[in-house]
Parts: C-alpha cells; structure tokens; sequence
C-alpha cells in the first residue's frame, strides 16, 4: 500500500528532519543524565601519588585519603576542647529553624554534630571531595561543589556561613566572602576559622633556626611563591570581611600548643591533641604534595619532616599555635541583592 511519493524510511537510515518534541524531551534527557553520570563519576575519580589519595583535579596540595580524613576528625576535637565542647564561637539561637551553610564541610563532622545541636536547624554541608557519611541525621545534607565556582544558593536564604580550617584551597577570600555575604540573610552571621602553621615560643626553648621553623616558612613561601595560595590568611581575614561589607567583625585567638608541655590541664590536654594530629598525619599530608610538586624529592621532605618530628617530640622544647577565629555579621540594610 506505500505509494511512491510518502515511502517509510527504512529503519536504519539517517532521517534528516527537525526532532519531534517527544524525540527531544528524550534527548535532553539522555543528555542530562549522561552528564549527571560524569559528575558523579568524576567526583569519585582520584589521584594516587606518594603513598596518598588527592582529589582528581592537579592543584590539590591536600590529600582527601583515611589519614587526612582522621586528621580532619582530630581536628574537629581540638577545636571542640578550644570552644569549651562548644561547636562555634558565635552565639546560635538553640531554638530557630536557622538555615546553616558548612563551606569546605570535608567528612561533615561539624555538619552532623551541629545538626543533633539544633534539630530545628538545617544544616548544608559543601565539598569538592565525596569524602561524607551518606547516613546523617535528618537536617543535615552534603552537597558536592566547587566552592569557589559562583554559589548556586538562594541570595539572603542563610543565617549562618561556617568556614574551618579552608587555608591554601581558596585562590581569592574576597570572592568567596562576597558569594557569603550574598548568600546571608540581612542579620546573618558568619565564622571563619583556623589555626596557623606558624610556630612560636616564648621561653627561648625553641631557636628561630629550629627544624619547625623552617619547615613552616619554606611551606608558606612554596605556596605562595609556586602556587599563589596562602595557608595563613586568618590575619588578613578582618580585613577582608570589612571589604565584603560585613559588620561586627571580630577576631579572637587561642593558644594551641605544640605537645602536652603546658601545665594547665586543659592546654596539655589540647597540646597533645595537636601533637598526634601533627604527627599522625597533619605535617606528611600538608607537605609531601606541596615540597613535591615544587619539585623536592620526596626523601628530602621525609628528611626533613623526621627533624620537625623530633624537634616537636622532645618536652623540653615549649612551641605554640595560634587557632584564629573571626566573626561578622551581615548588615540589616544589605537586601538580597548584595553582591554574590
Ligand atoms: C582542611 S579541610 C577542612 C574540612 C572541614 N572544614 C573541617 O574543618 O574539618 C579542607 C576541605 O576543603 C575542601 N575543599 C578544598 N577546595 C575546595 C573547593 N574549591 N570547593 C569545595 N571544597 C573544597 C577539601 O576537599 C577539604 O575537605
């Protein structure tokens, strides 16, 4: 019955006609699945290099592997034992349905013991690094994302921006404080918080030449002059939380000791934390991609962080840090239009 004129195309040839609507709703589809599967592929796509296990892309200095992520947790202690057990130094309203933002969330700790803090909260947390629990309570989501990529968040939909120990993976604070202060409900508030691998001592026990010294100085010169990252921006933060336009800022400091050299149980007690966390993880993970990369052999930073080892081992020898943190406050005047 096919006449010559209105012949059905065979299966398999190639038709040369617009897509009908069906065809490209199937398409779209297709398409934005295939994408979503390279997303969720690619975040799980890892590289091995020195015994440790980096995110895919080439510039990250920190691993994402089981020993950062215990250092992370580690972490997570010492600044709960600096807080007094507290999860923040901003004064949170226990009761309110707060919307919070985790930036840099890395295995969610804070996120999941903020969101059994305040069950009226929601609590958002956001790593580049697939490196989150998938059971947490139900408050608290993790999101996967480039921080410092324009933030897809609701303009003026968060009371609360934390940021914790971000230090050599954010390439321009002033753009990430301005995506903040956009992301703030006028009134909100924001913490950014760090500890300084800067080593002092006040006692004359620990020689401005010592092996600690400088490997901190040659860690902070490597990433500023061959990477152009900063890993301690904490003392330039006030000013650059005034510059977003931020209100209120404060900056206060505590004591961290290197080792339970202190008297004072509590700074013992914190001191060995920091100790074991350096230790057991905190000065290989921030070195060996960064010496390496800046092109020193691997036994030479071994070499060098067994000297640092013995140097902070040894209870004669009275070092400390510095945890920094820095709050501010969204003005009331700044709508939802303030800059993203
Ligand atoms: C030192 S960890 C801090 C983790 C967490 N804030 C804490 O205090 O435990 C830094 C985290 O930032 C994440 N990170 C680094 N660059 C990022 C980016 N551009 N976007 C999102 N996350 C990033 C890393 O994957 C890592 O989990």
């Amino acid at each position: 019955m096919a006449s010559s004129s209105n012949e059905a195309a065979p299966m398999n040839a190639t038709v040369d006609r617009p897509p009908s609507p069906l065809e490209s709703l199937i398409e779209a589809e297709d398409s934005l699945s295939a994408s979503q599967a390279s997303l969720s592929s690619s975040v799980f796509e890892f590289i091995h290099e020195h015994g440790h296990r980096y995110h895919r892309k080439g510039e990250a200095l920190l691993p994402n592997d089981e020993t950062e992520q215990n250092r992370l947790d580690l972490q997570h202690q010492i600044f709960r034992m600096l807080l007094d057990g507290g999860l923040t130094l901003t004064d949170l309203p226990t009761d309110e349905p707060l919307q919070i933002l985790d930036v840099g969330c890395g295995t969610g700790i804070w996120a999941i013991q903020m969101g059994d803090a305040l069950p009226n909260a929601t609590i958002r947390g956001i790593d580049e690094s697939p490196i989150q629990p998938s059971w947490v309570p139900p408050n608290v989501q993790f999101e996967i994302d480039d921080v410092t990529k324009p933030w897809l968040i609701t303009p003026a939909s968060i009371d609360f921006v934390h940021i914790r120990t971000m230090a050599g993976c954010i390439p321009s604070w002033p753009t990430l404080l301005r995506s903040a202060l956009g992301a703030l409900k006028p009134g909100g508030l924001i913490e950014v918080t760090d500890i300084m691998w800067h080593f002092e001592c006040q006692d004359g026990s620990m020689t401005p030449d010592c092996a600690s010294v400088k490997w901190a100085d040659n860690f902070h010169e490597l990433a500023s002059m061959t990477f152009h990252v900063d890993f301690g921006p904490s003392p330039k933060m006030e000013g650059w939380l005034k510059d977003a336009g931020f209100e209120d800022v404060e900056v206060r400091t505590k004591i961290v000791p290197v080792g339970p050299w202190p008297k004072d149980r509590r700074l013992k007690e914190i001191g060995r934390y920091f100790l074991i966390q350096m230790l057991e993880g905190g000065m290989e993970n921030y070195s060996i991609g960064l010496f390496t990369k800046a092109g020193w052999e691997a036994a030479e930073v071994h070499a060098m962080l067994g000297r640092v080892r013995s140097e902070i081992t040894d209870p004669k020898v009275h070092s400390f840090t510095r945890a920094w943190f820095i709050t501010g406050r969204k003005g009331q005047s700044l709508g939802s239009t303030a800059a993203l």
